[in-house]
């Protein structure tokens, strides 16, 4: 069975076997039985390792059953996790690269792990970005501790500020840019020659606007001029300090109403100037940096089939009016049920037939969605496989952003919809900065592709 570049699924015959998916297969054969299970890519040990697990249903009584891990090319046999040692009833004994097990009193062997250990050092997730020619993010904010700094600048090609770049927490008042927080978080990319994601120019929802925005336009005599104004300077002012350097802007954030098809009518810009404020927004950033590409995000299409359409209609119509875009972003969000890979994959080539490269903007994908299944991290790893699999299937994906660091920075854990059941734990790194399944499952999805 080859599980290469494939999310695992296989049924085992005499036994429960937990199977990973992952792109270095090896095989376990156990006396009287053979199968083969996905080697899964390490959660035991370090980076360097790849394990695999197994447990087995018996009944009551003695018996004998003895495992051999054969690595596959690359990889060499380096321990297994003793487990076994862990009851007084249990007995193992273990032998390279073999282990005996016996006198199981309970019904269920504990599992067994053989570890294996990658003969030339793994890539980082970033690295292994590279070689298939996609950026892999995550959300950054500027006051990061040390060694999460150290960890984006190893494992990720791509940021993006998580909040430093909206307009909000830019402007105090109007007129006025404090680009301290926003400064900081560019340095941490560009001292490590990461790309970045400018997020973002036009938003109208949580921290997107200006506090002052609304009492500005009541005080105005003409509200559409004022905000045209306002939006251009702030539009000119930011994409021009960092022209060159900020290399693609999420121009106009969520214009659709979050679960239909048509405008948010709830946005300032909308009501004051109609759907021209999109156009306004995406000349404003052609014309402060005519090198940066420009896109429109959007939220929430995975779900509501029209409101996917009406993307389509929306970005198609900007192009056709030679409104500058170069893209759309797909913000894939995961916070209401997990992905769907094949639509995913269909909605991203429905996009870039329209000439228009996607990416996935801000990927998080909540942990107690799998609350259910029997190994909910690696279920969340699948998943995360998933969305992976569909930007790498269509050519115009050209990158995936991760929103957040790791789970101790979640947005979700306080988002109204999401905060209910905390601890989303919904990205690729642990609170400790321990990778998790789903970071493996990336890594070796992209590194053998
Ligand atoms: C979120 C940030 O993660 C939070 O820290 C902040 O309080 C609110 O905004 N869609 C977007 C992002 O486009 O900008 C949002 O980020 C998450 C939803």
């Amino acid at each position: 069975m080859n599980l290469v570049n494939s999310v695992a699924k296989a049924t085992v015959t005499g036994g429960l076997i937990l199977l990973y998916a992952c792109s270095h297969p090896i095989e376990i054969e156990g006396e009287g039985d053979v199968w083969s299970l996905a080697g899964k890519t390490c959660t035991l040990e370090n980076y360097q390792t790849d394990a695999t697990q197994c447990s087995k249903n018996y009944i009551a009584g003695d018996y004998r059953d003895s495992y051999y891990a054969t690595p596959r090319a690359g990889w060499r046999f380096d321990h297994w996790v003793n487990y076994c040692t862990k009851s007084q009833t249990n007995e193992c004994r273990f032998d390279v690269p073999a282990i005996l097990v016996e006198k199981f009193y309970g019904a269920t062997v504990p599992p067994l792990h053989a570890v294996f250990v990658r003969e030339d050092t793994p890539p980082t997730l970033s690295q292994a970005a590279r070689h298939v020619g996609i950026d892999v993010g995550a959300a950054i904010e500027h006051n990061m501790s040390p060694d999460r700094v150290a960890l984006v600048q190893r494992e990720f090609s791509s940021v993006t500020p998580e909040n430093a770049l909206k307009w909000g927490p830019l402007a105090p008042a109007p007129g006025v840019h404090d680009f301290s927080a926003a400064d900081a978080t560019v340095a941490v990319a560009e001292s490590a020659g990461l790309r970045i994601r400018g997020h973002t120019l036009i938003w109208h929802r949580l921290n997107g606007p200006p506090r002052w925005l609304p009492g500005e336009l009541a005080a105005a005599a003409d509200p559409a001029a004022t905000l045209r104004t306002l939006m251009q300077e702030h539009i000119a002012v930011t994409v021009g300090r960092y022209a060159g350097r900020i290399s693609q802007w999420d121009v106009v954030n969520e214009p659709l109403a979050l679960a239909s098809g048509d405008f948010d009518t709830d946005n300032i810009f909308y009501r004051t100037l109609g759907e021209e404020y999109i156009d306004i927004a995406f000349h404003g950033a052609h014309l402060a940096d005519p090198s940066a590409l420009l896109f429109l995000n959007e939220t929430f299409t995975e779900f509501v089939p029209a409101k996917f359409d009406a993307l389509v209609a929306l970005a198609s119509s900007l192009r056709a009016r030679n409104v500058p875009i170069h893209g759309v972003g797909l913000q894939a969000h995961f916070f209401l049920q997990p992905p769907d890979g094949i639509l995913l994959q269909n909605q991203i080539a429905r996009l870039t037939a329209l000439g228009l490269r996607v990416e996935l903007t801000e990927v998080d994908i909540p942990l107690p969605l799998f609350a259910s299944q029997g190994d909910p991290l690696q279920a969340q790893g699948i998943a995360y496989g998933k969305v992976f699999a569909a930007c790498l299937a269509v050519p115009g994906c050209s990158g995936i952003t991760v929103w957040g660091v790791d789970d101790s920075s979640t947005w979700l854990d306080s988002f109204v919809l999401t905060s209910g059941r905390s601890p989303n734990r919904p990205l690729l790194f642990r609170e400790d900065l321990e990778p998790k399944p789903a970071y493996y499952l990336v890594r070796g999805l992209l590194d053998g592709y």
